[in-house]
């Protein structure tokens, strides 16, 4: 049973917990490849989009999620909407809950607001993405592909390699990997790397140089840089990236020769992965990552917006 009312982040997902939502998972990729493609699981829900930044996998992945189970969404621009007013986040909340939403999900640039949110809100809040500090789907849907790929997580070494400091999708993953049995390297330049980055968990070691953080990995996960943050200020030129921490099929070699190769996108193509590496052919698992993430996302819909609430709300907040 998943007792959790929102999906905020992957720190309290344990392994048993994780193999639960996976199995849910597993289930609706299955039902995805059927003809057959449209369930009445979520009739009459209504899930509210608060994009308050640009998505294109996430959010299109998401509404799909929702359609596929039969319920409704409602995407709020909030460039479009009283937010632009002045609006408060929590008067956007109460408003959004008045209108009987059954669920949230929420992108924003700030670190905590599903949080905020979830600490006042009466239904399901799903994180998106916060800043730089959690992308819980992203991670399921990277552990989910990974899994399915080579059979179990436990014992493998995963590279996470590149804008480490600024990217929700590492920590998360770090988390999640970590607390599945996964070995995790870091690895990015040292203006690309948070201070303590070991502290996301015992499995976790920290690199500066790519070859050293490929060295015998089952998985690489490549990132790119978040220039819309402070990217440009973090490097000295895109080239001098590329050279040192762009991953192409040469460097592949120090990798083991069945190692994964992954991307959450979107991909800057010629900057962290070179157009070439696919010539490795279906060890690039980057679309399979975006076929499993509609059916983890309709796996976290469904048991937020049913189980959650059929053990009559003991969920706890988490
Ligand atoms: C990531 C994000 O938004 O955190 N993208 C995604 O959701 N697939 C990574 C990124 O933007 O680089």
């Amino acid at each position: 049973m998943w007792t959790h009312k929102h999906l905020l982040g992957t720190a309290d997902i344990d392994a048993a917990r994780a193999e639960r939502f996976f199995a849910r998972a597993e289930h609706y990729l299955a039902f995805l490849r059927e003809g057959e493609r449209k369930s009445e699981e979520l009739r009459g829900k209504v899930v509210v989009h608060l994009f308050f930044e640009a998505s294109t996998r996430t959010r299109a992945s998401f509404e799909m999620a929702a359609k596929r189970l039969g319920a409704e969404v409602v995407n709020l621009n909030p460039k479009g909407s009283s937010v632009s007013k002045g609006e408060s986040l929590l008067d956007t909340l109460k408003n959004i809950e008045a209108m009987r939403a059954d669920a949230i999900v929420v992108r924003h640039s700030a670190s905590g607001v599903p949080h905020f949110l979830a600490s006042r809100s009466s239904i399901p809040i799903l994180n998106a993405g916060d800043g730089l500090h959690e992308h819980p789907t992203q991670a399921l849907l990277d552990a989910f592909t990974i899994r399915r790929k080579r059979g179990q997580i436990h014992g493998l070494t995963v590279a996470i390699c590149g804008d480490i400091l600024q990217s929700r999708v590492a920590r998360s993953n770090a988390l999640l990997l970590g607390a599945l049995g996964a070995k995790v390297r870091l690895v990015a330049p040292r203006t690309m790397m948070p201070p303590a980055a070991e502290a996301l968990g015992p499995t976790v070691t920290v690199h500066h140089d790519l070859d050293e953080g490929l060295r015998d990995a089952d998985v690489v996960m490549m990132l790119r840089i978040q220039n819309e943050r402070f990217g440009g200020a973090m490097m000295g030129s895109t080239r001098e990236f590329a050279r040192t921490f762009g991953l192409d099929p040469g460097r592949m070699g120090i990798a083991r020769p069945d190692c994964l190769i992954m991307h959450p996108g979107p991909v800057n193509w010629g900057v962290e992965l070179s157009t070439r590496i696919e010539s490795l052919g279906d060890r690039v698992v980057i679309l399979d990552q975006v076929e499993s993430g509609v059916a983890v996302r309709m796996a976290a819909l469904s048991l937020l917006l049913t189980s959650g609430r059929a053990v009559g709300d003991a969920a706890v907040a988490s």
